[in-house]
């Protein structure tokens, strides 16, 4: 049977993944409950689709937006469903043992963990749709959309400037950072804790270049290399097989942007924590948009898992009207009925066949 998540009245202080007894964020994820009926998702009739701009070309107007639209999330009080801290409860909820039981999918002793196997990216896909459009709702504009961070592209390989303290209380600054890997450092798609400071940045672009060729095509020909082993009700997130992208440059770059100084890696480094990073949805937009691009690929074989266990998997948010909805993996895989897509670049990878 398929992950049905979660009964949210389940939900227990995190308690995995981090030591307890040093976390500068906290463990009591649970969202606020409701007593309103869980809704259905109901596709959204906006009149245009959100473009998710590459975040290396945005306009100064376009960051004034999306900085306000975040300021507008940190005024909001802790303890409401929008608020930036709630926002980040939802990745830790999820991904450290907030959930310890898959009580609503008739599993009562297993935690649920919406990483390391097939739930990474579409879990993913509806925790960004819903963030964005609770961010448009805060500054009343229903085309807005996020940037992503095009680190797949050259002329994207550095932290977003726009992320940098700027002398003016910067809402996308986060303290819990690398200093190391400040703009103009090259992000280095491979890291895994390790500045290799042979490495000239012309050797990283295309070391880069390389390892996403191997993770979007080589080591990515079937449904599962790519999402990631099958985890179904009653599976044990202890048996982790993971997705060629999981497991490579979308870890890699929580790594590198991560203060490895902090007990937990905070804030990129840890799932209890990551949310807190402005930067975490940036770089998620990223990771989604290799959902599309992988598809649209063309290779036989680049195409959701068929499973009904996959397809029927669901998961449940607050939405930008603050109703609780559930929602399913196959209502994500077209981004048109989410009425949002990406800006589109050139993608120099696809001619890195090593
Ligand atoms: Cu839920 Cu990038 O992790």
């Amino acid at each position: 049977a398929p992950i049905t998540a979660p009964d949210i009245s389940t939900c227990v202080p995190s308690s995995s993944g981090f030591d307890p007894e040093n976390t500068v964020r906290t463990k009591a994820c649970c969202p606020p409950a409701t007593s309103k009926p869980i809704k259905k998702i109901e596709f959204p009739n906006d009149r245009a689709t959100r473009i998710r701009p590459a975040a290396h070309t945005v306009s100064k107007e376009y960051i004034v937006k999306y900085k306000s639209a975040i300021e507008a999330m940190r005024c909001l009080p802790d303890d409401h469903r929008h608020s930036f801290v709630s926002q980040a409860k939802i990745h830790c909820a999820y991904c450290n043992g907030g959930y310890v039981t898959q009580v609503a999918s008739g599993f009562p002793k297993i935690e649920l963990q919406i990483h390391n196997a097939w739930l990474f990216f579409p879990f993913h896909r509806w925790y960004l749709y819903f963030y964005e459009r609770i961010l448009g709702k805060l500054i009343n504009d229903p085309t807005f959309a996020l940037p992503y961070w095009n680190w797949d592209n050259p002329a994207g390989m550095t932290l977003p400037e726009f992320f940098e303290e700027d002398g003016k209380a910067n809402p996308a600054f986060d303290a819990y950072r690398d200093c190391n890997h400040r703009p103009p450092a090259t992000v280095d798609l491979n890291y895994a804790g390790n500045d290799i400071s042979v490495h000239s940045c012309g050797q990283q672009i295309s070391t880069n270049m390389i390892a996403m060729y191997r993770q979007m095509v080589t080591n990515a020909g079937d449904p599962l290399s790519f999402f990631g082993g099958k985890y179904s009700a009653g599976d044990d997130a202890g048996d982790p097989s993971v997705g060629s992208i999981e497991a490579g440059c979308h870890a890699a770059v929580h790594r590198w942007v991560s203060n490895p100084r902090m007990p937990n890696n905070e804030d990129m480094g840890n799932f209890y924590s990551a949310g807190y990073d402005p930067v975490f949805y940036v770089h998620h937009a990223n990771v989604d948009r290799m959902w599309k691009l992988w598809k649209e690929m063309g290779i036989k074989g680049h195409i959701e898992p068929p499973e009904p266990d996959w397809l029927n998997a669901s998961y449940v948010f607050y939405n930008e009207n603050i109703e609780l909805v559930r929602v399913y993996n196959k209502d994500c895989v077209q981004l048109e009925k989410l009425k949002y897509n990406y800006q589109v670049v050139p993608i120099p990878w696809k001619y890195s066949r090593p």
